[in-house]
């Protein structure tokens, strides 16, 4: 029986471009940010599965059977992916024991920083590591798995950007492109604190692409030029352009449904403290906002205007590691 600890961590990330719409084949722009979950595994003789973390959720798994130590009912939802990552790479790996997990995370969760796809990417690394070490493309692969317990549309987008780090460009169709930035980009993310559940917004937007067919291929145009307008705007290191663009890229968030109330307040803080353009990121439903700074000096200002209004502020920078072990 092996009873070191093996550890393993994974970022989180920014949709600069393209949520929601990439479901559809749209392309989409995504960033690892400088903010990590950090997993720690260690085999037990006991053939159970124990997942304790320091954001306020943990429970055991004797089989099927959960019982949860802390969280309430917010627990097994939330921890159903990584049991589900952790039984996986078990089964690959041929062992049979139980396994205790320990998470910490940097990344503030429920709010479209992708913590659930960084946690998911370090578990299945992190017990993978207590074996052999499989390639990023591999833990990448067993992570979106457990990810689609969360949401079965799930693009897989956030998993990849974990694992791999830097920025990206995605379409379903193609896969995945390096996105090699022509300058430093000054991210600042702004959290609503209103947490949403991914599935949800996902169906909503499904079902308003129902019910308004024509009007959601027009809004699907606009937001695939828009990303593409982006993408040359990010290679020649046009600053103005792309905040522009991210403001109406934000304007078609807000037509399909998914902006709140909170994240428009959080925008307009952003847009008021000088930021050249500013949107909600990930699902929405109010969850975080990101706001492009011209420089390092205005992305302080605005993350200062952001806790004066009372929410928390992260100024962001871009992750090239992407998943360590
Ligand atoms: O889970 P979040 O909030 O990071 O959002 C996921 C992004 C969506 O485009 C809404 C869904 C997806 O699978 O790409």
């Amino acid at each position: 029986m092996m009873s070191a600890r093996h550890s393993a961590s994974a970022p989180a990330k920014v949709i600069l471009f393209g949520e929601h719409f990439v479901v559809y084949g749209n392309p989409s722009i995504l960033a690892a940010i400088n903010r990590r979950i950090t997993v720690t595994v260690r085999a037990m003789e006991e053939s159970k599965i124990v997942i304790k973390s320091d954001i306020g959720v943990s429970g055991e798994y004797s089989g099927s059977k959960f019982m949860e130590l802390q969280g309430g009912r917010a627990a097994r939802p939330m921890l159903d992916p990584l049991h589900s990552a952790v039984e996986n790479v078990l089964a690959t790996s041929g062992k049979k024991f139980g396994i205790r997990i320990d998470m910490r995370s940097q990344v503030p969760h429920s709010v479209g920083l992708g913590s659930s796809a960084a946690a998911c990417v370090a578990t299945v690394a992190a017990v993978d590591s207590l074996f052999r070490k499989h390639d990023r493309q591999w833990v990448c692969e067993r992570a979106v798995e457990a990810e689609r317990l969360i949401h079965k549309d799930s693009s897989g987008a956030d998993c990849y950007v974990s694992a791999y780090g830097g920025m990206t460009l995605y379409r379903r169709e193609e896969g995945f492109r390096r996105i090699k930035a022509g300058g430093p980009l000054w991210i600042v993310i702004g959290n609503t604190g209103v947490r949403h559940s991914t599935g949800d917004l996902v169906s909503t937007v499904r079902k308003f692409k129902e019910a308004n067919g024509s009007l959601f291929r027009d809004l699907s145009k606009q937001a695939s030029d828009i990303c593409k307008g982006a993408l040359a705007a990010i290679l020649s290191d046009r600053r103005e352009v792309l905040g522009r663009r991210m403001s109406e890229n934000q304007a078609l968030l807000r037509q399909i449904g998914v902006s709140h109330k909170e994240a428009d307040r959080l925008i307009e803080t952003c847009l008021n403290a000088g930021a050249l353009g500013a949107k909600i990121t990930g699902a929405g439903g109010g969850g975080a906002v990101i706001a492009l700074a011209a420089t390092k000096w205005e992305s302080a200002k605005i993350a200062k205007r952001i806790r004066a209004s009372g929410k928390e502020s992260i100024e962001a920078e871009l992750d090239f590691k992407g998943l360590v072990v």
